[in-house]
């Protein structure tokens, strides 16, 4: 079996009960104990990762002799694997946001004490997220739980992650998968540089003059803008006053996404929540709410711009886009066509003309069992392990990618996500 077809030691059967999907993978009993128990742990610990159900053991097969043990897992629903969003024909903007997500998910389960110990692509499953991307962990078998990791430790994991990674870059360029433009060693070197960086920004002490206290709320505003809290800072003061030392002691991820589902109950991905709260924002700024309850606006932007939006969507096209990320979408377009038409087009109409012009081209994701078209179907579609069907020379047609001429540079909210350089010198400068 080819590396890219999502090599696995074991064997994973998707299974459908009902409305539910689950994954189910045959393995000997303590190393399925060991993972249901992490995968336990990294949903208790709020950090984005598969969801474990249950351990199935003392089984036997038909003529009565042992079986290994089952460990089933909830199939991560929009999850997209990586060799369809690598391919031929992707923008290397996608690639970046790609980078990035595995880069925060990384970071994540460091900053909890996770040792991964198998750092890699077929390890980690990817949803849309507002235009990004969130990284899932889907691999917990050989994980480690600590209070906290040394450099040595998160050492050992990018050492890993680089030498995984490399290697399946180099097997999706092998295999003409990997765009031309894009080199295996550039792309993990610029992991493993993202990777610095960020943990620096989350965990790096920061010294300064006594006369530059913004520092301090600068260092928050960073971090939120990266899609953290602090929870706890530390601040030193030295004798005279005129040193102030910080460092963030306890960050906590999902910044907006917090914030969203306290306000809506809206439970999403990190960027889609930013996205919708912008958009709760400038509804309460024309509804000319300011000085309302958040809570109460919050309500009336869900029922009045949010929900009618979904409403919009016929039935059957219901499992192509996550609720968000159709709303997001669906900004998108409007933008899009406020632009064009020069004026604001009201989001109704907008909602009307996304799903006519563009949601009916788009693949169902709810349950991306034959994939994309970039990806080809699945040779056995409730199978992983076997892989997917060959793909022919002809350079795969992806309507994301095709979706996605719109200006980017000129987007309201075009950013660079883990670009922390031009965020310090937002931050300073607004
Ligand atoms: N809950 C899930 N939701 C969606 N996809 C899943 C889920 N569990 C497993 N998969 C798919 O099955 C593949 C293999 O699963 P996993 O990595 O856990 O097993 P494995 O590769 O056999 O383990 P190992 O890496 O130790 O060899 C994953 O890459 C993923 O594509
Ligand atoms: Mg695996």
């Amino acid at each position: 079996m080819a590396l890219p077809r999502g090599i696995s030691r074991h064997v994973v059967r998707f299974v459908r009960v009902g409305t539910e999907v689950y994954a189910i993978k045959e393995v000997i009993e303590h190393l399925a104990m060991h993972e249901y128990r992490l995968l336990r742990d990294l949903n208790r610990l709020d950090t984005p990762s598969v969801e474990p159900v249950g351990v199935v053991t003392s089984r036997f097969d038909a003529d009565g002799d042992p079986l290994d043990p089952a460990l089933i897992t909830k199939h991560l629903q929009f999850s997209l694997p990586y060799r369809s969003l690598f391919s031929r024909g992707v923008r290397q903007d996608t690639v970046n946001r790609l980078v990035d997500a595995m880069v925060v998910l990384l970071a994540r389960v460091h900053l909890i004490g996770f040792l991964w110990g198998d750092v890699s692509l077929s390890n980690t499953l990817f949803r849309r997220d507002a235009g990004a991307f969130a990284a899932y962990l889907v691999d917990a078998e050989t994980g480690e739980l600590h209070d906290t990791l040394t450099n040595g430790q998160r050492e050992h994991d990018l050492t890993i992650a680089r030498t995984n990674l490399y290697g399946e870059f180099c097997d999706l360029e092998a295999g003409g998968l990997l765009d031309e433009a894009l080199d295996p060693l550039i792309l993990v070197e610029t992991i493993e540089n993202r990777y610095r960086e960020l943990w620096a920004e989350l965990t790096g002490v920061e010294e300064f003059d006594g006369s530059e206290m913004h520092r301090i709320e600068s260092r928050v505003r960073r971090l939120n803008a990266l899609g953290f809290d602090v929870a706890e800072l530390d601040i030193t003061t030295d004798f005279a006053g005129s040193t102030i030392r910080i460092q963030p002691k306890v960050v906590d991820a999902g910044h907006h996404s917090r914030r969203l589902i306290r306000l809506t109950g809206l439970d999403t991905e990190e960027n889609q929540a930013r996205r919708l709260l912008n958009d709760l924002d400038s509804f309460r700024a024309r509804t000319d709410q300011q000085n309302a309850d958040e809570s109460i606006v919050a309500h009336q932007w869900l029922t009045e711009q949010f929900e009618p939006v979904l409403a919009a969507v016929p039935r059957e096209l219901g499992s192509k886009l996550e609720p968000a990320e159709l709303f997001h979408e669906v900004l998108e377009h409007r933008w899009f066509l406020s632009e064009q038409a020069g004026h604001e087009v009201p989001l109704r109409e907008a909602a009307e003309s996304y799903v006519t012009t563009v949601l009916h081209r788009l693949p169902d994701e709810a349950l991306a069992l034959g994939g994309v078209d970039t990806m080809g179907p699945l040779a056995n579609p409730y199978d992983p392990s076997q892989g997917f069907e060959d793909d022919d020379d002809s350079k795969p047609y992806d309507p994301w990618e095709d979706g996605a001429q719109a200006p980017d540079a000129d987007e309201p909210d075009a950013r660079e996500y883990l670009d922390i350089a031009a965020l310090r010198g937002k931050v300073k400068g607004g």
